[in-house]
């Protein structure tokens, strides 16, 4: 299967350094929730969980863009979670709820998060799945996140779609929970049917650990073990190049984003763009 992470032009925004990253990203989500708070009423996304994307809920938080946003018009899932009970330091939406949450005024009655995941994961994953039937709007028949954002692994998993792991192959749930073996545990996780009608898909990664990954899965057709890296089946074309994307301003762009769904847009420090900037470079001189 073509990697859709490669058959264009992926869109990668590369800051300068982490601080950068996160107040580019910050910028990017006050705007798009504006957008689509106009055009729907409300901005319905799905957060990640990991270390990655704590400086960025750090920052979102923060006055200069949390006044921004229209909180009691947003609504947040989480794009995946651990089977751990709800106060555990493992919960992804305790560090959510630590690093974002609480300290924005989000009802929360706009917040869901697993229920017992820990007890009985798969009805976990049956119930999650309804709630989010219930508050996404419908697109292609399927429910439809303004904006899904997703970390990556070193393995090239993201979400809880790990390698070789039985969600891979899921084509009609939207959310199921997961047996990672090289973890010894179950995850619950959105999968790709879900992922992959979203309008907008956000890969947030940070840091020279992630460059070499972060090059395979945007330069390479498969990994190493002759499968893809599961982050590269996410997300669908971004017909946009970034040449057409700098012509506009940020409005535009965002109205541009929300309209064309299924649009792919990574987000890295010069840190995690290393391999592609080396790659471009290399690509560059060659075509000179
Ligand atoms: C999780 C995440 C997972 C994460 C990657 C990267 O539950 O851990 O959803 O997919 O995004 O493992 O994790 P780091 O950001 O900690 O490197």
């Amino acid at each position: 299967m073509m990697n859709p992470n490669q058959s264009q032009k992926a869109l990668i925004n590369v800051y300068d350094d982490e601080l950068a990253l996160v107040r580019g990203l910050s910028k990017v989500i006050v705007d798009l929730a504006y957008v689509c708070q106009q055009h729907h009423g409300k901005f319905v996304a799905a957060l990640s969980g990991g270390s990655t994307p704590i400086p960025f809920y750090n920052m979102l938080a923060t006055s200069e863009f949390a006044s921004l946003i229209d909180w009691k018009k947003c609504y947040f899932f989480l794009s995946d979670e651990r089977c751990v009970p709800i106060d555990s330091d493992e919960s992804n939406y305790k560090m959510i709820h630590d690093h974002l949450y609480s300290k924005v005024p989000v009802p929360e009655e706009n917040l869901f998060k697993l229920e017992n995941p820990e007890k009985d994961p798969q009805k976990a994953a049956e119930l999650y799945e309804q709630q989010i039937r219930k508050y996404c709007e419908e697109e292609n028949g399927l429910p439809q996140f303004d904006m899904v954002l997703l970390g990556l692994g070193g393995d090239g998993h993201t979400a809880s779609l790990f390698p070789d792991s039985p969600a891979l192959k899921e084509k009609k749930r939207l959310c199921v929970s997961n047996k990672v073996e090289k973890l010894d545990a179950e995850r619950i996780t959105f999968t790709y049917p879900l992922l992959n009608n979203a309008r907008n898909v956000y890969f947030l990664v940070a840091g020279e650990n992630k460059s070499d990954i972060v090059r395979a899965v945007l330069t390479e057709s498969e990994s190493k073990s002759g499968t893809g890296y599961p982050a590269s089946l996410v997300g669908a074309l971004p017909p946009r190049t970034r040449e057409e994307q700098e012509e506009k301003d940020c409005a535009q762009t965002c109205t541009v984003r929300l309209c064309e769904s299924n649009s792919t847009e990574w987000f890295l420090d010069e840190a995690a763009a290393k391999g592609l900037i080396s790659q471009s470079d290399t690509v560059t001189s060659g075509s000179q």
